[in-house]
C-alpha cells in the first residue's frame, strides 16, 4: 500500500517532485519526515497545518541539545510549533477527515524546497472550497520559515476563522525541554515566545507574524489575541465571498543563544542581542512576504543544484528523482559553517536517535561532502576534533588511554550520549541494556579513517596541522591501550566488542574493528615518521603532548602483533569474528522477504539472535569497501556472496554499500537491485519506516552508490581512480567531484568515460592507465 507518486513532475519539474497523492491519516509520519524542510540550521517536519491524531510536529535547531533529567541523555529538543493552524469554516472546524476531498496532492519540490498541498473540499453541509497550502524554510536566511494558505469558497459566501500562533506544548515524546518562558503579542500582529531549555539553558526565541488578504488586498478581519499556558495565538475572523480567495500568510523566525554568532559571547549579552535581532528580522521578513522570501530561497537552491546535480539517464525516472531527493536532504541536514554540530542519524527531520551523530557521518555521509564541498567536510571533521575532550573522558572512564569516540555524540562537550536502556526483550519482557555506547568501538577508527580520506582528497595541510594529526594520534593511542594479549593465539586481539553488525554482541576479534584499528595505528605510526622527517615544528608540538617516541614504539609493537582475521584457507571467507562459523544457520527466507525491518525480533530475543549466523547489516562487506586494496577480487566476491546470504539489511546503512561492492564485482543486477533498495528506504512503499525521521546515512549511501558505485570513484593508496560501469537500466551518468581543488565533470556512457578538468592539472587512474589531465582539458577513455 502506498500513497506516494513519483511521476507527477513535468516540464522543468520532471523528476523533481515527490508527491503524496492521497490523504490517509494512518500514514502521516512518512511525509512529515521525507518532506522535511530545512537549511542545516533548522529542520521542520512537514506536519499538516490542521491537527490529526497520530501526527508528530517537529522543529529542531541544530546544536540546541538538552537533557530532560538524569535518567535521560542529551537530545535535540522539539521547538515550539509554528505550523499548526486551527481553521473553522462556517463555524465548523476544518479537517480532511470530514466531508469529501477531491484532487488531493501534496508535493515536495526538490528544486526549490517548497512543500505545497492542494485539494477541493466539500464539507458535510455540501459547501465547496478550494484549498492551497504552501510552506518554505529559507535557504537564504537560516532563521526564516514562511507559510501561505489560500481558501476559496466555491459555492457560498462564508465566515472563516483561523487561529494561529506559537505552541510551546510540544514535547519530545513527553519530555518537555523548555521552560514556560515569556509570551507577548506586539501591535496585535507580532507574536513572541522566548523560552529556555531546562538544563543546557539555551534561550530560544520563536517569533511569528501574519498577513491576511482577500483577492490580493488587505482583508477586513476581527481578531482576538489568546495567551494561555505555553501557547500564544491570534484568532482571525474574516468573511469571504463566494469566488474570492482568502490568503493567510504566516512568517516566522527562530533564533537561539546557541547560534554560531553568539559563540564565545557573555550569556547576558547574547540574550539581549538575540531578542533585538529576532524582533527586527521579523519586521523585515513580514514586509517581504511569502513570495519574495520564496524567490530569495529559490536562488540559493539554484546555486546548490548548479554545483551538485548528478544527472542520470535511466529507464526508470525514479532513479533521477531519488538522487535529487538524496542531494536535497544532504544539503539541509548540515549547518555548513558550524563546527560545533554534527549530523544526526535522522538529520533534523525527527526525534529518532535524539539528534545524535554516529559513524553514519564519517562512513556514509562524509564521502559526499569530501568529494563535492570540501569546506563542509572540514567543518564536520572539526566537530570531531571538538569532541576530543569527551572522547578522552570516555577512554579514561573505561580504563583506556587516548581518545575513545562516543558511539553517539550530541553537543561537543557531552561525550558519550548513547542511552542505557532500549526496547523490551520479547522472551523475558525485561528492558534491554543498550551496549553500543560501551562496546561498539569501531567508531574511533572510523573517525581517523575519515580524517585521512579527507586529507587525501583535499590535501588540506592546515586542517591536518590544527586538527587532523591530533585526532589520528590520539585515536591510535586509544587502540594501543585497548588491545589485549591473547596467550592462545600468541598475539594481541580486541575482545568483547560489537562490530557494525549489531545482531552480534560481545564478540572477540571482529574483523572490521580489528582491521580498522590496525589501519588507524599504522597510519599514526607512518605519520609520526613523516612528521619527524618533514615537519619538525609540528613534530615537536605533538612530542610534548604525546611523547611520540614512546607512542611510535608502542604502535610498532601493536601493529606487528595485532591479530587481524584473514580469509580461511579452504573457503576464502574472513571470519566476521572468532567463532562465527560455529554459529547455527537458520532459515532466513521469511525475514529477508519482509518489507519491514527487524521482524526477526518478533520471533527471537537478542541472546538467540546472537547464536545464529545472521547479520543485521554489512560488516565484513563494509571492510572490503573501505579498505579496498586489502584483499583480491576473488576474496571479495566470495565474502560478498557468503555474507550477503546471511544479511537481513535491517539497518538502513546496509544496501548502499552492497550496491557499490556488487558493482565492483561485476554483479550488475544485484548492484542495481541494492541501489533501488537504498533509494526505497525513505521513498519506498513501506509507509511507517520513516516516521521518526529520514535515514541520513542511507541518503548519503544513495549518492555513494551512484558516484562511487556506478560512477566508479574510489580513493585508494592516495590516488583517485575512476572505473565506472553503468547498470543495464542507465544510458548515461554525469556527476561532478572535487579532487584537490579541481572540479572534474565526469560523464559516463555505456562504453566511454569522459573527464573534463575544470581546475588545475590532476592525475586520475582509469582502468589500469594513469592519466594526466591538464587544466581545462578533457580525456575520453573506453570502458
Ligand atoms: C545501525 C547503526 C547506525 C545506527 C544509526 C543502527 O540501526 O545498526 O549502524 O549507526 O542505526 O543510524
Amino acid at each position: 500500500m502506498t500513497i506516494m507518486d513519483y511521476k507527477r513532475g513535468s516540464g522543468e519539474f520532471l523528476n523533481w517532485v515527490v508527491t503524496e497523492s492521497a490523504f490517509d491519516s494512518r500514514y502521516l509520519g512518512k511525509c512529515e519526515s521525507i518532506f522535511c524542510q530545512g537549511n542545516g540550521y533548522m529542520g521542520l517536519r512537514a506536519a499538516l497545518e490542521e491537527q490529526y491524531v497520530g501526527e508528530t510536529r517537529g522543529m529542531f535547531v541544530t546544536g540546541t541539545f538538552n537533557k530532560f533529567d538524569d535518567g535521560e541523555v542529551s537530545e535535540l529538543p522539539n521547538f515550539p510549533d509554528i505550523t499548526k493552524l486551527m481553521i473553522s469554516i462556517g463555524g465548523h472546524p476544518f479537517g480532511m477527515d470530514r466531508g469529501t476531498i477531491k484532487n488531493y496532492e501534496r508535493t515536495l519540490n526538490l528544486k526549490n524546497g517548497e512543500v505545497t498541498r492542494s485539494f477541493h473540499w466539500t464539507c458535510d453541509k455540501g459547501d465547496e472550497f478550494e484549498f492551497r497550502f504552501r510552506r518554505m524554510v529559507s535557504m537564504e536566511n537560516e532563521h526564516v520559515i514562511a507559510a501561505a494558505v489560500e481558501i476559496t469558497p466555491v459555492t457560498e459566501d462564508i465566515q472563516i476563522e483561523i487561529e494561529s500562533g506559537i505552541d510551546g506544548t510540544v514535547t519530545n515524546t513527553g519530555s518537555q525541554h523548555f521552560s514556560e518562558g515569556a509570551k507577548r503579542i506586539y501591535e496585535n500582529r507580532f507574536l513572541e515566545m522566548i523560552s529556555e531549555t531546562t538544563q543546557s539553558h539555551v534561550l530560544a526565541a520563536v517569533h511569528a507574524a501574519h498577513k491576511i488578504f482577500t483577492d490580493g488586498k488587505p482583508a477586513e478581519v476581527t481578531l482576538l489575541p489568546i495567551i494561555d499556558r505555553r501557547v500564544i495565538r491570534i484568532r482571525y475572523t474574516v468573511n469571504v465571498k463566494k469566488g474570492s480567495t482568502l490568503r493567510f500568510e504566516k512568517i516566522s523566525a527562530v533564533h537561539t543563544t546557541r547560534d554560531l554568532k553568539y559563540d564565545g559571547w557573555k550569556e547576558d549579552d547574547a540574550r539581549e542581542d538575540m531578542k533585538l535581532r529576532a524582533g527586527q528580522l521579523l519586521m523585515d521578513i513580514c514586509e517581504k512576504g511569502y513570495d519574495r522570501l520564496l524567490k530569495e530561497s529559490e536562488r540559493k537552491w539554484e546555486k546548490v543544484w548548479n554545483k551538485q546535480e548528478v544527472k542520470i539517464s535511466s529507464r526508470n525516472d525514479f532513479d533521477q528523482l531519488a538522487l535529487r531527493f538524496a542531494i536535497y536532504h544532504l544539503n539541509i541536514m548540515v549547518k555548513k559553517d558550524d563546527s560545533r554540530v554534527g549530523i544526526g542519524a535522522k538529520a533534523l527531520s525527527g526525534e529518532g536517535y535524539k539528534g545524535h551523530s554516529f559513524w553514519d557521518t564519517e562512513i556514509f555521509i562524509l564521502p559526499y561532502f569530501m568529494l563535492t564541498q570540501s569546506e563542509t567536510a572540514r567543518t564536520l571533521l572539526e566537530y570531531r576534533y571538538k569532541c576530543l575532550k569527551g572522547a578522552r573522558r570516555k577512554a579514561i572512564e573505561n580504563g583506556y588511554e587516548g581518545a575513545m569516540y562516543p558511539w553517539e555524540s550530541a553537543w561537543i562537550e557531552d561525550g558519550e550520549v548513547t542511552p542505557l536502556w532500549g526496547a523490551a526483550d520479547v522472551v523475558t519482557g525485561e528492558t534491554l541494556k543498550i551496549l553500543t555506547g560501551l562496546i561498539e568501538q569501531h567508531i574511533t577508527a572510523d573517525v581517523a579513517y575519515a580524517v585521512w580520506q579527507y586529507y587525501i582528497i583535499s590535501r588540506d595541510e592546515d586542517f591536518m596541522e590544527r586538527y587532523g594529526y591530533e585526532i589520528i594520534l590520539d585515536t591510535a593511542k586509544f587502540w594501543t591501550s585497548r588491545l589485549e594479549w591473547d596467550e592462545e593465539k600468541g598475539c594481541y586481539g580486541i575482545k568483547d566488542v560489537i562490530g557494525p553488525d549489531e545482531y552480534k554482541e560481545h564478540v572477540d576479534n571482529n574483523a572490521y574493528t580489528n582491521h580498522l584499528a590496525f589501519y588507524n595505528m599504522k597510519l599514526a605510526s607512518k605519520l609520526i615518521c613523516e612528521l619527524k622527517a618533514e615537519k619538525p615544528v609540528v613534530y615537536t608540538r605533538f612530542q610534548e603532548q604525546f611523547d611520540l617516541e614512546e607512542l611510535g614504539e608502542r604502535l610498532t609493537e601493536c601493529i606487528h602483533k595485532l591479530y587481524c582475521p584473514l580469509p580461511e584457507k579452504e573457503t576464502g571467507i574472513i571470519p566476521q569474528f572468532d567463532g562465527f562459523f560455529d554459529l547455527k544457520s537458520i532459515d532466513l527466507t521469511k525475514y529477508k522477504k519482509s518489507s519491514v525491518v527487524g521482524t526477526i525480533y518478533n520471533d527471537y530475543n537478542m541472546e538467540q539472535i546472537n547464536s545464529f549466523q545472521v547479520l543485521k547489516q554489512g560488516d565484513v562487506v563494509v571492510l572490503l569497501y573501505l579498505l579496498d586494496d586489502l584483499f583480491s577480487e576473488e576474496i571479495k566476491r566470495k565474502n560478498y556472496l557468503y555474507y550477503e546470504e546471511r544479511t537481513l539489511h535491517d539497518s538502513s546503512l546496509s544496501k548502499a554499500t552492497h550496491s557499490v561492492l556488487a558493482n565492483d564485482l561485476g554483479l550488475k543486477e544485484e548492484a542495481y537491485h541494492f541501489f533501488e533498495g537504498a533509494c526505497c528506504i525513505d521513498l519506498g512503499t513501506e509507509m511507517k519506516s520513516s516516521n521518526s525521521g529520514i535515514h541520513s546515512a542511507s541518503v548519503g549511501g544513495i549518492w555513494q552508490a551512484a558516484v562511487m558505485g556506478f560512477g566508479g570513484v574510489r580513493v585508494t593508496s592516495g590516488q583517485l581512480r575512476i572505473n565506472p560501469s553503468l547498470p543495464e537500466e542507465w544510458n548515461e551518468l554525469e556527476y561532478r567531484i572535487v579532487w584537490r581543488n579541481s572540479t572534474l565533470v565526469v560523464t559516463v556512457t555505456r562504453d566511454e568515460v569522459k573527464i573534463l578538468n575544470q581546475g588545475k592539472e590532476v592525475t586520475v587512474i582509469v582502468g589500469k592507465k594513469e592519466l594526466l589531465i591538464s587544466e581545462g582539458a578533457a580525456i575520453v577513455e573506453s570502458i
